[in-house]
């Protein structure tokens, strides 16, 4: 059952999250395997004279969310409400608590954020709507308030706010990640460990479209000065971080540029009769004859791994090695679909190997080929064959692995 947590954040003053748990969700935008579920983070700040609520939660918990809200303040005062990004896992309670509130509080956005917000609402949730631009701040409960656009960060309304004086980071997507972690913020080191692998794989599907944003907006805040004297950063999703704050805008650099595990190899593929198969044992033979470490994902008749999970890998592997069946005529439905979705979401200057098998005329591997140079990925070989390997084609496979791993090296 999804829950509320309610919970004062590690500091002095007076700063809440309240954090919808969603053990429901399978889907993450109706497309992303997360069995592991995800949190919507929303905080609410007391202040001299002031309430601010930063960000709301999803449509379907807006029940929990006013019960967790309302053991903390009469939602009618609530004096200004932050929406950093209004993308509905954000907003979705957004009409209703105006609503509980009488429309008094002071909606603050950019002008992005006004124009959906709007088209998603109508025109009641903006009538006290104040537009904010980059780097504006403003003053809040005596607070300086500091609004810094970081466009496609997810989408192009998102900004975030920093709270001068107390050197809190208001982030909202940037910073977050999957799954429902058992701890608030980022004070118990397993904890994390077990957290960061769900925050590369949901930058990759819901920010990679646009990870070179991901590494200029974050080069812009380090700009500020603003991340190496964070206090806290508190994303709408995930873990809140206390303890280390910059660690996870780090972590997202590092995954926006794509930066290597030494000797990670990443490798796909599908096996209908063990075709594919067959010359994929060859490939992890040589690969570890060379010392690499292959993470192996398979579409057999018997398994069928996550799309996001595989997509997940892709930032941190060195190369990528590609095993694919014709299929009438064309690549196997299930790697199609991954390669299409890594091409589009994980596309980063990696070199890449093609394996490929087939019964009467090979096409899969030309196709893939095709995605791979017309893509940032560098193609490195294509090795593809009838039926079982032959000790020729055994010959070639390794030869190619050993091509790959120079290429790496
Ligand atoms: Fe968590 Fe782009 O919304």
């Amino acid at each position: 059952m999804p829950k509320v947590r309610v919970e004062k954040l590690c500091t002095d003053l007076e700063l809440y999250i309240i954090r919808v748990d969603d053990d429901q969700i399978r889907y993450f935008e109706a497309t992303w395997e997360i069995p592991e579920g995800i949190t919507y983070n929303a905080y609410l700040m007391k202040l001299d004279g002031a309430v601010v609520l930063f960000d709301t939660t999803k449509k379907e918990y807006t029940d929990l969310f006013m019960d967790a809200l309302e053991k903390l303040v009469d939602p009618k005062e609530i004096t200004h409400i932050i929406v950093h990004h209004t993308e509905p896992d954000h907003s979705g309670a957004l009409p209703r608590i105006l609503e509980e509130n009488g429309y008094k509080a002071q909606v603050i956005g950019t002008q992005f954020a006004k124009n959906l917000l709007q088209g998603f609402y109508g025109d009641r949730v903006v009538e006290n709507f104040k537009v904010v631009k980059d780097g504006e701040e403003m003053k809040i409960g005596g607070k300086t308030f500091r609004f810094i656009a970081v466009p496609w960060l997810h989408w192009p309304d998102t900004m975030i706010t920093y709270v001068v004086e107390d050197r809190l980071i208001f982030s909202c997507d940037a910073g977050g990640g999957y799954s429902i972690p058992e701890a608030i913020d980022d004070s118990n080191e397993e904890v994390v460990k077990k957290y960061l692998p769900y925050v590369a794989k949901y930058i990759v599907t819901v920010i990679g479209h646009y990870h070179k944003y991901i590494v200029q907006n974050i080069k812009k805040l380090k700009e500020l000065g603003i991340v190496e004297e964070a206090k806290m950063i508190l994303p709408g999703h995930g873990l809140a971080w206390c303890k280390n704050p910059k660690r996870i805008f780090e972590f997202y650099e590092q995954v926006g540029a794509g930066v290597p595990e030494k000797d990670k190899v990443l490798v796909i593929y599908d096996s209908m009769y063990g075709f594919v198969e067959k010359r994929i044992e060859i490939v992890l033979d040589e690969l570890k004859k060379l010392g690499k470490k292959p993470v192996v994902y398979r579409f057999t008749d018997k398994e069928a791994p996550a799309v996001s999970d595989i997509l997940g890998e892709v930032p941190s592997a060195e190369a990528l090695i590609i095993g694919a069946s014709t299929y009438e005529a064309e690549i196997h439905p299930r790697i199609r679909y991954t390669l299409y979705e890594i091409v589009d979401k994980a596309n980063y200057e990696k070199p890449v190997l093609i394996v490929g098998a087939f019964g009467w005329g090979g096409v899969a591997g030309r196709k893939i080929e095709t995605m791979i140079t017309r893509s940032k990925f560098d193609h490195v070989a294509t090795v593809e064959s009838r039926g079982y390997p032959s000790s020729e084609d055994e010959e070639k496979i390794r030869e190619a692995v050993r091509k790959l791993v120079q290429w790496i090296s």
